[in-house]
């Protein structure tokens, strides 16, 4: 990461210096551009870097304070991208109820645009027939309310499986374990059985020796690093720091390896074809391939490949960070800890295991759950881009301005929250705020055509991993550290983790 930043420091400097010359250019086009009608008060920003280095390393923090000085509508400009941030939930009901449609396209940073396939998935394609198609597929063949029901069996299998990891781990006396791979491994494991029907994960504690897994992460991480190409257009077709380049050769080996998990199904298919076998979502797929009407709707084997990965890695890092913030601050709070234990006591026991359909017998645990994404949400959701120059609370959008809905600040605004900072689970009990994209100040999966069309999956994933854990094992912090002296702190990439991850001691209870 080091050198990606040096890097990053000398390009700047010669984007900086080549970039005095577009100077007089740039600042005639934003003339242009405001002549057209308001934009929405920001900061003044620089030449150039814009707003850059205003925003700090948690820009959704640094945008939360910011409306305290600009309103609920930022405008900033990170290098030569317009940016609209919504940080109030006023501007984002306007935005979802009468909005919704010019701002549903999706902005791509350079990195994502190194191959055609990434915007050929649902999260990062544009909003038109295509996406509309696709999305209307996964939310019949995969996330259907019976689908879900059905692969309940699946999603008990993978909790079953971290379960009796961790137990191992504190049978063999281990101090603390990293809960996090736990549950990465328990949610790689589940999303890679629904669509290809099988472990991804052997061992959770050996990701290392895992390619799939590795090449996984260096991707995100090439993905989330900051390029001076998406800040400075002129520089694009240098791809000065090789981003767009490093992205190509992980992506191809990565898609390579999802191809031959892809290639092992394709020949199972063939054989078992005249048996009755289960459907998995890449069965679904292959349909759709053969099946595929025009050309609009044909899908090639890259193109597929593509899908499954975008599936294997959309939800399980979303569904990793929420059950590790759950955890850190239910050790925080120990009056917390105790009220979800002791619901789970009383409403389960201990002689069988918690099952799914034990949930709405938990409103402690579901309301944990809601506390918790409250304070710890996507920041900016998956940011979205304008369809077309809009008129929105008075000011002029125009069109690819890049919109950042600042989930983060909505959950922490002290408008609309008492106390906000604190986790109070006590908040949601009796209270009919959900996260279903209707109460615009908790907005953790999005609102809108695009909301997260994984939520139902997620909520059910979620529910039954932190369940299992509680009702599993009692767990202590490591030995030095008090609730008081936990370390919080947050760490931005595509969404937003503990900087220092949670490590727990856990204690095995009789089952
Ligand atoms: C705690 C778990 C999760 C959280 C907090 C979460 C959050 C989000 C958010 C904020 C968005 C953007 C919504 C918007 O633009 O309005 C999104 C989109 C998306 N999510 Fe999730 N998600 C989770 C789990 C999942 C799972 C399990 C899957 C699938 C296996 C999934 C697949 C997707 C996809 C495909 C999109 C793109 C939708 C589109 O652009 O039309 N998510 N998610």
């Amino acid at each position: 990461m080091e050198t990606h930043t040096s890097e990053m420091w000398f390009w700047m400097a010669i984007s900086v210096a080549a970039s005095a010359l577009l100077l007089l250019l740039l600042l005639g086009k934003k003339a242009t551009a405001s002549s057209c009608g308001r934009l929405p008060p920001g900061p003044p920003g620089w030449p150039l870097v814009g707003n850059i280095f205003d925003l700090g390393s948690l820009p959704h923090a640094r945008l939360a304070v910011l409306k305290h000085k600009y309103g609920p509508l930022i405008w900033v400009r990170l290098g030569s991208v317009n940016t609209l941030v919504v940080s109030s939930a006023e501007a984002a009901m306007d935005m979802f109820k009468n909005h919704d449609h010019s701002f549903s396209n999706r902005h791509l940073t350079e990195s994502l645009k190194s191959d055609d396939t990434i915007s050929a998935t649902i999260a990062l394609s544009d909003y038109g027939p295509y996406w509309r198609m696709m999305r209307c597929l996964y939310t019949i063949e995969i996330f259907s309310r019976k689908r879900i029901h059905d692969t309940a069996p699946v999603r008990r299998r993978c909790v079953d499986k971290m379960i009796k990891w961790i137990s191992d781990e504190a049978n063999k006396g281990a101090s603390t374990i990293e809960v996090a791979s736990f549950v990465l491994a328990a949610s790689f494991n589940l999303i890679g059985n629904l669509v290809l029907s099988r472990d991804l994960i052997v061992d959770p504690k050996s990701t290392k020796g895992n390619e799939f897994f590795e090449l996984n992460s260096q991707l995100t991480e090439l993905i989330i690093m900051p390029n001076l190409a998406d800040f400075f257009p002129y520089l694009r077709w240098i791809d000065p720091q090789g981003v767009k380049k490093k992205v190509k050769e992980k992506l191809n080996l990565i898609l390579e390896i999802v191809g031959s998990f892809v290639e092992e199904r394709r020949r199972m298919v063939d054989v078992q074809h005249q048996q009755n076998r289960e459907k998995n979502f890449l069965d679904v797929l292959f349909e759709f391939q053969v099946n595929g009407k025009d050309e609009s709707t044909k899908i090639s084997d890259r193109h597929l490949n593509m899908l499954i990965l975008e599936l294997l890695t959309a939800g399980t890092e979303n569904i990793v960070v929420t059950i590790e913030w759950a955890m850190a601050e239910l050790l925080r709070k120990p009056e917390a800890m105790k009220k979800v234990r002791d619901e789970i006591a009383q409403v389960v026991g201990y002689d069988r295991k918690i099952e799914e359909s034990d949930m709405e017998n938990l409103p402690y645990l579901c309301a944990v759950i809601k506390e918790t994404l409250r304070l710890h949400p996507s920041p900016f959701l998956v940011p979205r881009s304008v369809v077309k120059d809009a008129e929105f609370m008075g000011y002029w959008i125009p069109k690819d301005t890049q919109v950042f809905v600042n989930a983060w600040a909505l959950g922490r605004d002290p408008s609309t929250w008492d106390d906000p900072l604190s986790f109070k689970p006590e908040r949601f009990l009796g209270s009919n705020i959900d996260y279903l994209g209707h109460n615009f100040e908790f907005l953790p999966f999005g609102a809108g055509r695009r909301i997260c069309p994984g939520l139902p999956l997620a909520q059910k994933m979620i529910q039954l991993v932190l369940g299992s854990l509680l009702q599993s094992f009692k767990w202590d912090l490591e030995n030095g550290i008090t609730p008081d002296s936990m370390d919080m702190g947050e760490k931005l990439g595509a969404v937003i983790r503990k900087a220092i991850p949670l490590k727990a001691i856990p204690r095995a209870l009789a089952m």
